[in-house]
């Protein structure tokens, strides 16, 4: 039966929540990238690289993935990274993807946040019209800079505001609460932008109140760590909130030690409205439908359950309301033609 359920994920249409660009970098690519950019990379050859992908925690895996991104630089370089991603999650019947960048992580490198979202947008205008991929971007601040960065690279962000949907924050979790950025996510809800946030990977339930409490946020991104707070879990199941899990990331990133102990079926039975992300593929070991792979390969996960999940990937992003009926009901008609096999 796990054949014909991983068969059933890879063919149902879905949306991707939780995903990062610069972590879609594939090593094949950033080598291309030094060589184009005359950029010199401290790893011989792309194997050799790979074999640097063992993390003990985020903050082991954000070294790598901030010095991955030194051959980003020009908008085709941008431009490139977007487009490998959409391609690549296209095969595993991504319909739609809101897509987060760290503006701040290349602006530190002198890369104009024109450069930057130019290229990115290309890309993603690309895949809808090539690939009948739909997309939000999503602008991330990185929580371990100050919240005055975060409000000047809202101010550059300005002449581009329609093209950003929703703000999110990532990088290093733990010393860096969510209330550390009221103020710039305040300003952000009042520009009318979506908010979400990283917050209870690897920081505590209390983070994840104040995300909800104090960023008003629509989605949490992970949220493993809520279930440590009975209440908290229950107002999360209560207001509905979408939870975004990367289930290979949890592995990587030592959210968790095995998948066999991964908290989803937690989650599921808690009433906890759950999607599969891949968060960064390139550097841990799969895109969307691995994700799924190694939860039903490790997990009793019924193929109800990841039809739920599908359908929640769907509801849970920022589709209007016409948009998200016609994506459902995709996932309906294959799901009319896949259901037989499990009778
Ligand atoms: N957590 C926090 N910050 C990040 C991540 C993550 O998994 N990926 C990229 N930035
Ligand atoms: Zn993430």
């Amino acid at each position: 039966m796990p054949s014909l359920t991983l068969a059933l994920a890879d063919r149902l249409p879905k949306a991707e929540l939780h995903m990062h660009l610069e972590g879609s970098l594939e090593p094949e690519l950033m080598f291309s990238l030094a060589r184009r950019n005359n950029v010199s990379l401290p790893y011989e050859n792309e194997d050799e690289l790979r074999q640097a992908y063992q993390f003990n925690n985020l903050q082991e895996f954000l070294n790598l993935y901030y010095s991955g991104m030194s051959v980003l630089l020009t908008e085709q370089d941008f431009y490139d990274l977007t487009w490998a991603y959409l391609e690549r999650s296209h095969q595993d019947n991504v319909i739609h993807t809101e897509v987060f960048f760290d503006p701040q992580a290349h602006l530190e490198r002198g890369v104009a946040f024109e450069t930057q979202i130019d290229g990115i947008f290309r890309a993603l205008t690309d895949a809808q019209e090539n690939l009948g991929m739909s997309f939000r971007l999503i602008m991330s601040f990185l929580r371990h800079l100050p919240e005055e960065s975060a409000f000047e690279t809202l101010e550059l962000a300005l002449p581009y505001l329609d093209r950003i949907d929703g703000i999110g924050l990532d990088s290093s979790e733990m010393g860096h609460p969510p209330e550390k950025f009221e103020r710039v996510f305040k300003q952000c809800r009042d520009l009318g932008l979506r908010i979400t946030a990283h917050a209870g990977e690897e920081g505590p339930p209390d983070y994840v109140w104040q995300a909800i409490n104090q960023l008003e946020i629509q989605r949490i991104d992970h949220g493993n760590r809520a279930l440590e707070d009975a209440k908290l879990t229950a107002l999360i199941a209560d207001k509905e909130l979408t939870l975004t899990v990367c289930p290979l990331s949890n592995k990587r990133l030592r959210v968790v030690d095995d998948m066999k102990q991964h908290p989803f079926p937690e989650m599921m039975a808690k009433g906890l409205k759950v999607t599969i992300n891949s968060d960064d593929p390139a550097y841990f070991g799969g895109y969307v439908n691995d994700n799924f792979h190694a939860l039903i390969n490790n997990l009793d996960v019924s193929p109800e359950q990841v039809l739920m999940l599908v359908k929640n990937s769907i509801t849970g992003s920022w589709l209007s309301d016409v948009e998200k009926g016609h994506a459902l009901a995709r996932i309906e008609s294959v799901w009319e033609q896949e259901r037989h096999a499990f009778s």
